[in-house]
């Protein structure tokens, strides 16, 4: 006890000095936004831009120095084709300043077998303050697709981006192509802004989801084209705070909240914006997907606002039986909760009769399903609804008229 009250009278004048050195330490270091910003350049560090030379290591040391710099620093990627096995550019960094600007395109290897299992192909993982503009990443996935098309057994697959971790994250024009599996994943992350952002797959590419979130918060994506063989954009538990603006999705199964409810614990998702989109050809417009079985998993504080549907399958879809081949959901009651949910500005073609389903849990029915100016017709004639276990309310032009 004494010892301790000996440290404290110590620890008062220690605790000045700290101060005034912290003080001086940061009136003297050059602050980030006007220091210049050292460059590491891949090709100085040996990379090829032959499209088949591993460059892999070129990479990881121009990170290594960038994270590893005291101040502002980058990585550049001038242009060609470079081939990257695989690339990991952790942190924690010594600055939160850190620019990766690419030129060029990187190559994924086109062996399935050497990424496969790997699961991710360029990561970023536990970095603040990291900013990828520009670039190509060309997952090479159409070995893989076809190989998991013709249902043999193959490797899971590599997804080309994956942010986990992280905070403060800006990726502006980045191009992402063939990805063998999702291509680009955010995941336990907080401030990330996806802008001009562009994701193509052949349409019939299995998994090839265009952006997934998870367990993240304050996720931007702006002015973005994705079209694949999957959801455009996944949204899964545990994400807040999520703003999708002016993105064109097609082909693709469009953008999708779910699926939720795998597990019985399991992180809801609540404040998603889906504003100013156009679907085309998707097999969903805007979809919330949830598993009919036990969960403690909900979404809300839902807004779809201004969206186009050309000729989609399902633009306007609630499903909350989500069961693969019929197994491990007793009951088949989802005991996900979906409320306030909002459809504004909604206008455009369906492919098939029913262009509005809410299809909801027997046990938890959806609440403040709320549906304002929508307007889908079917073969030039007004759509179909079809309502079941959701509640809400309808208001100015809804065509099909509301079942709720
Ligand atoms: C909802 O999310 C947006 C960002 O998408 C944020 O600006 C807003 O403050 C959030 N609202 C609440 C109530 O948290």
């Amino acid at each position: 006890m004494a010892e301790l009250v000996i440290n404290t009278c110590l620890n008062y004048h220690a605790l000045v000095v700290l101060a005034l050195s912290i003080f001086i330490l940061l009136s003297e270091s050059p602050s980030p936004a006007n220091a210049a910003s050292v460059q590491y350049n891949v090709v100085s560090l040996g990379a090829k831009a032959d499209g088949k030379t591993d460059s892999s290591k070129a990479f990881q040391s121009a990170w290594a120095s960038a994270c590893g710099s005291t101040r502002a620093a980058s990585v550049y990627v001038p242009q060609g084709r470079f081939l990257v096995k695989s690339a990991s550019f952790n942190g924690p960094c010594k600055n939160s300043a850190i620019t990766v600007r690419i030129d060029g395109t990187l190559v994924a290897p086109s062996n399935y077998n050497v990424n496969g299992n790997a699961r991710r192909w360029i990561v970023f993982r536990h970095v603040t303050g990291v900013s990828m503009i520009g670039g190509t990443l060309d997952g090479q996935g159409t070995g893989l697709w076809a190989c998991k098309l013709s249902h043999k057994s193959c490797p899971i697959g590599a997804t080309n981006l994956l942010i986990s971790n992280s905070q403060n994250i800006l990726v502006r024009g980045l191009r992402s192509l063939n990805s063998q599996m999702f291509h680009i994943v955010i995941n336990g992350c907080q401030n990330v802004k996806m802008q001009g952002v562009k994701v193509s797959a052949s349409g019939t590419s299995p998994n090839t989801d265009g952006i997934h979130v998870g367990a993240s918060t304050g996720v931007t994506i702006l002015n973005s084209k994705i079209g694949t063989g999957d959801d455009c954009v996944s949204i899964g538990p545990g994400s807040n705070n999520l703003w999708i603006e002016n993105v064109a999705c097609g082909p693709g199964h469009g953008i999708s909240i779910g699926s939720l409810g795998k597990t019985q614990q399991e992180d809801g998702v609540q404040n998603v914006t889906v504003k100013t989109v156009t679907f085309t050809g998707t097999q969903n417009g805007v979809r919330i997907k949830s598993w009919g079985r036990p969960s403690n998993g909900f979404a809300r504080n839902i807004l779809f606002q201004h969206a186009i549907m050309n000729n989609v399958q399902n633009p306007i879809i609630i499903d909350q039986n989500y069961c693969p081949h019929n197994s491990g959901c007793p009951g088949q009651a989802s005991g996900v909760r979906v409320s306030d949910v909002t459809y504004q500005d909604i206008h455009g073609t369906s492919a098939t009769s029913v262009a509005v389903k809410f299809d909801c849990s027997s046990k938890y029915p959806c609440t403040g399903i709320r549906m304002q100016d929508v307007k889908l017709t079917y073969r030039n004639k007004v759509a179909t609804a079809s309502c079941a276990h959701a509640d809400g309310t309808a208001s100015g032009l809804v065509q099909p008229s509301s079942c709720l």
